[in-house]
Formats: C-alpha cells, structure tokens, sequence
C-alpha cells in the first residue's frame, strides 16, 4: 500500500494531481489536505466538495489563528515586505506544507506532494519544508511539465469539472490577496477593478477621513480604538475598515527567485496599516543603532521568507535578535485612513525614547552640544588633513 499526502486547494493543478499520482505514479492512497489560512469560505467549500470526491481521504485544517500568530506577528515584527509585496503568499506556504507533512506522518504516508508548476516560487516553498523531512517529494504538474491546456484536458477525461472558469490566477489568506495572470501579463494594462474584492478605488472612498488607534504589545498588535482584540479578528476588521478606505493596493514588478521578473497586483490593507503603524513605533523606541542594523536585519528576514526558508537556521537567529528588540515596542499609534493612503498622525509609547524637555528647553541643554559638534568637526579636520597629505605626494 503506497500512500501520499497532497497539499489540495481545490483548484486545477491540484485537483489533476489526484488521479495522476494514482495513474502515473502507482500510490494506492491519495489523502487530499487542504489547510485553511483565511481563503475565501467559498473557497475551502468548493475544495471540500472536489477533495471528498476524488480523493481517498480528505482532510481539513483550520491553521488561521496559528497562522497569525507564528507567521503574521513575526512578519510584522520584522517588518516583512520584499520589495514592496508584504509577502502574503510566500508566509502562508510553509505553514501548509508543515500540516501537509503532519498529515502524511499521522497517516503513516510515504510521500508528499504539491501541484506546482516549475516556474513560480510556491514550489521552493513547499521543497524547502518537504526536503526537510525523510518523506518523498512528488511534484506532478512540475515534472510532467504539464501547460494548463493539457491539464484542462487531463481533468475532463477524469470528470473534473468547474462550474466557471477563473479570469484571473489568484491567491488569498488573511494577509493579502493577490491577483497575476490572463490580460495582466501586459504590463501596460492597466488592472479593471474588476480585480479586487478587498478594496475600493480611492476616488469611491469616502470623503471623511478616519483615524484608528493600534496598541501594541511587544511589536505585536493588541487592540483597535483601546478594545483588545485576538490577532485574527483584528486583522480581519482593518482589512474591512482598510479596503473601505481603499488602503493597500500594489501593481509591481517582482523578482521571482528563479530569477524570472513577474507582475503582480495585491490587496493588503491590514498588512499596509500594520506595518506602517508598527515601523512609527519602532522609531520611537528603538535607538538609531538599532534602526539601522535593524533593517538590514529586516530585509534579510525578508528574503528568506520569500523564498520559503523558514527552516534555515539563520531564520530562527534573526528571530531571535528581532524579538529581543520587540521588548520594547509597546504603546499606540494613530493612523489616518483617507482616500487610498494609511497615514500615521501620532503615536505614545511608555518606552519612547524622545524627551520633549531636552529638545525645548534650549536654555538648558545647548551648551551640551558642543562636544558633540567639537567632534564632528575633529572627523572633518582629520579627513581634510589626509586628503591634503595624500596630494603632496
Ligand atoms: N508572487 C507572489 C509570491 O510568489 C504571489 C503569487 C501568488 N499566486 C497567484 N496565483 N496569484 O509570493
């Protein structure tokens, strides 16, 4: 009896996937898993209802709250964005692919496997997890390198159907949605709004601005307006005040790691408010040497996650410098949201490292400044002496 576990969401490359690891590579059990990360409830539905039908056993993990609060309050507290996209698909993969894995032990499985293709990002995502564990990895569409026109057919000869077929390629969880494929590969074409679902354009947002209050606790956000919230309530309402808003719209051109250029459009208006209002406080609390290592930290972290590797040891080391910062980032942030742009307009923090009474008592503090000015002007005297000394010569 072979077995394998399949990462399914539903959709076309999964659902062929089904009969092709029983057709093409002789597993005797096929056990569907489909790991709830906030999808559409339409979504994880329609998988259910395909899954249960092809497959030999279905399984379905609500991972939302373990998805936010070990993956989402990292992402914040390293201010996770990878140039420019806050890395919503690239977060969520790991985390699939680790109950994809649990299901397979559970099940005394000996294989696992994803559907996808060989030129996108997911499938390092999911390898980087699978590689990790003494399972086999099977990736069917990649290694068949099946084109969608072969799996369309694939899946009507297997009575695969789909009541609609999709316009856009699009991916969804709580953090972001994002929206790639058909008429958008032409760069210059500018997206219908046709293909968002979170957000407003900014001219039908409405007139009056509004501001929010976040609380944070140990860079992790606590609570909207001084009401605590749970981390996925709280996401799931800025999402809604946000998208109202018309906040957390991106139309960019991102370097795959196979180093193929891709364009890619995303809806992400709680990503957008957390991350701004999180870095203001990180401002406030952190000192300038921190900041500035900080960020090298920060973009690190966020190339590793972009490429699924979160298993990497370095991974936990920046983790671990992260949140020896994030003792110190507690306080609230008061964002303004109007017409497309999340704005901070102020902030509080019992760890602020800024005195109003050193910067506005002049007649005290002035007279400090001179060592420092004196040293300042030390370094230039010595790099001008140089420069002169190296010229006579
Ligand atoms: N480019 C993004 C990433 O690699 C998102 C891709 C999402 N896929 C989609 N079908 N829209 O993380």
């Amino acid at each position: 009896m072979k077995k394998v576990a399949l990462a399914y969401s539903g959709g076309l490359d999964t659902s062929v996937c089904i009969p092709l690891l029983r057709e093409r590579y002789g597993y005797d059990e096929v056990i569907a898993v489909t790991v709830d990360v906030g999808q559409p409830e339409a979504e994880i539905k329609e998988a259910k209802e395909r899954g249960e039908k092809l497959s030999d056993s279905y399984k379905e993990v609500d991972a939302k709250e373990e998805f936010v609060h070990e993956y989402i309050f990292p992402l914040i507290k390293a201010n996770g964005c990878y140039e420019g996209y806050v890395l919503g698909t690239a977060i969520a993969r790991p985390l699939i692919a680790k109950h994809v894995v649990e299901v397979a032990k559970e099940e005394k499985a000996d294989a696992v496997a994803h559907g996808c293709t060989g030129k996108g990002n997911d499938q390092l995502r999911f390898d980087a997890v699978f590689r990790a564990t003494d399972l086999d990895v099977v990736a069917p569409v990649r290694e068949m390198s099946l084109t969608r026109e072969e799996e369309k057919r694939y899946a009507e000869e297997h009575g695969i159907s789909f009541a609609t077929e999709p316009r856009w390629s699009v991916d969804e969880n709580i953090w972001s949605r994002s929206i790639e494929g058909s008429k958008l590969e032409d760069l210059s074409f500018v997206p219908p709004e046709e293909i968002f679902q979170w957000t407003v354009s900014a001219d039908k947002a409405p007139e009056n601005a509004e501001i929010i209050k976040i609380g944070f606790e140990k860079g992790i956000p606590v609570s909207l307006n001084e009401t605590k919230m749970d981390g996925v309530s709280l996401i799931q309402k800025l999402n809604e005040l946000g998208g109202k808003h018309g906040v957390g719209r991106t139309d960019i051109i991102e370097d795959r790691v196979l180093g193929f250029k891709a364009r890619e459009n995303y809806e992400h208006p709680a990503a957008t408010i957390l991350l701004v209002a999180h870095h203001d406080l990180e401002q406030l609390v952190l000192t300038r040497n921190e900041l500035r290592f900080k960020d090298f930290v920060d973009s690190t972290w966020s190339e590793l996650v972009y490429q699924g590797l979160v298993m990497d040891l370095l991974y936990e080391s920046l983790n671990a410098f992260i949140d020896k910062t994030q003792e110190r980032v507690n306080g609230m942030v008061y964002v303004r949201l109007e017409k497309g742009i999340a704005r901070v307009v102020g902030r509080e923090s019992p760890n602020a490292l800024y005195s109003r009474d050193v910067l506005f008592d002049v007649k005290q503090e002035q007279k400090s400044a001179e060592g420092f000015s004196m040293y300042h002007g030390f370094q230039s005297r010595i790099a001008k002496r140089d420069r002169f000394a190296s010229k006579k010569v």
